[in-house]
């Protein structure tokens, strides 16, 4: 029989075939992997009228792991709130598949410092990590219209909020452990305005107090948002709902200056599947030309070898073939500064492939 991990590809639209099937050559130079590729995304809409088929959900909580490219594009871009939306797919999957802790680890590859929009001394040793709640809130909440007006709802539970703030914490001590020094978790609310914050940071205390190891401090979310990118370097674990994760993700990312690199991780209950995607969007402005980057997606494949499929070496294997790559001079054009020459998809893979081989 064959027991090789069940991974199930979701390249979507835009770039998301080319980087997918880069991601597929990487991981099946690294060893034994069973895929199974589907539609999700405008391409789903395009085939089936839905972005996420009951066949596809299922196929999806069947197996080991999820790898997904990226989804959406102007083609089905609607304010229309009955129309088909790509990112529907993907909201029905976070919460098909339970999966309520988005990772998003933020540390610029050392060849990459330079691409930053802050000062090198300003995002020197930055290293840091958005926990994101993703499977409630305002995306989740009821929604309509009425008349002229309309309404999003913000709901969280005590068990939602306890149960990302432990991930948090776990997060916070397992990077502590990985790096030397103390564990630390900023968590992010409008405690000052909102209710559903209030319940955030009554829960969020409590859980920080039954794990003293770590230290715990509270920021409001506009106060967050300023002091990311006045001192990032200072900032470890951050934990936060879903909209403003959504955001200071966003704002975290591109503080590196290279939305292309950067990799998550959606993850449910304990051994269930995992999502996996870059966090760049679909481009669809660069699809189809051969020079999207790839690299985002293969250190999105590196944290599903790591937190999905207990493959902690190969992943390292991954992410030492990019910064090697990277360190060589390598550069996809989004990469690239002025005079800088690029490579495309397929010479940037060849080159992270022949790493891997060494
Ligand atoms: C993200 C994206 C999604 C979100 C969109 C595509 C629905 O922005 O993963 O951050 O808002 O969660
Ligand atoms: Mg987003």
């Amino acid at each position: 029989m064959n027991d090789a991990p069940r991974i199930v590809l979701l390249p979507g639209d835009g770039i998301g075939p080319e980087i997918v099937a880069a991601a597929r050559r990487l991981l099946e130079e690294l060893g034994d992997y069973r895929f199974n590729e589907q539609l999700m995304g405008g391409c789903s809409i395009d085939e089936h009228g839905v972005a996420l088929t009951e066949d596809v959900l299922a196929a999806c909580r069947e197996s080991d792991a999820v790898l997904l490219g990226a989804v959406g594009g102007p083609k089905w871009d609607t304010t229309d709130p009955d129309a088909p939306r790509p990112e529907q797919g993907l909201l029905g999957l976070r919460k098909g598949m339970g999966l309520y802790a988005n990772l998003r680890p933020v540390r610029p590859s050392p060849a990459l410092v330079s691409a930053s929009p802050l000062r090198p001394e300003v995002i020197a040793n930055t290293d840091l990590l958005v926990v994101r709640e993703l499977t409630g809130g305002i995306y989740f909440g009821q929604s309509g219209r009425d008349g002229d007006t309309a309404h999003d709802t913000c709901e969280y539970s005590v068990d939602e909020v306890e149960r990302i703030a432990r991930a948090a914490f776990d997060a916070a001590r397992h990077r502590a452990e990985g790096r030397g020094g103390d564990a630390r978790v900023t968590s992010v609310d409008k405690a000052n305005v909102l209710e559903t914050s209030r319940l955030w940071r009554e829960v969020v205390t409590q859980v920080g107090d039954a794990n003293p190891d770590v230290q715990l401090e509270h920021l409001l979310v506009d106060n967050a948002a300023m002091q990311l990118v006045s001192r990032p370097s200072d900032f470890d674990t951050i934990v936060t709902e879903n909209l403003f994760g959504d955001i200071l993700s966003d704002e975290s990312a591109m503080l590196t200056g290279s939305l292309g690199m950067l990799p998550s991780a959606s993850l449910g209950a304990d051994g269930a599947p995992g999502l996996f995607e870059p966090v760049h969007g679909s481009a669809p402005d660069i699809a189809g030309q051969g020079v999207a980057n790839p690299l985002a997606t293969f250190l999105s494949a590196a944290m599903m070898l790591r937190h999905g499929l207990g493959q902690a070496d190969r992943a390292g294997r991954i992410e030492a073939a990019v910064d090697a790559v990277l360190g060589r001079g390598l550069r996809t054009p989004d990469l690239a500064t002025a005079g800088e020459s690029t490579v495309g998809t397929d010479e940037i893979t060849d080159a992270v492939l022949v790493e891997i081989g060494q």
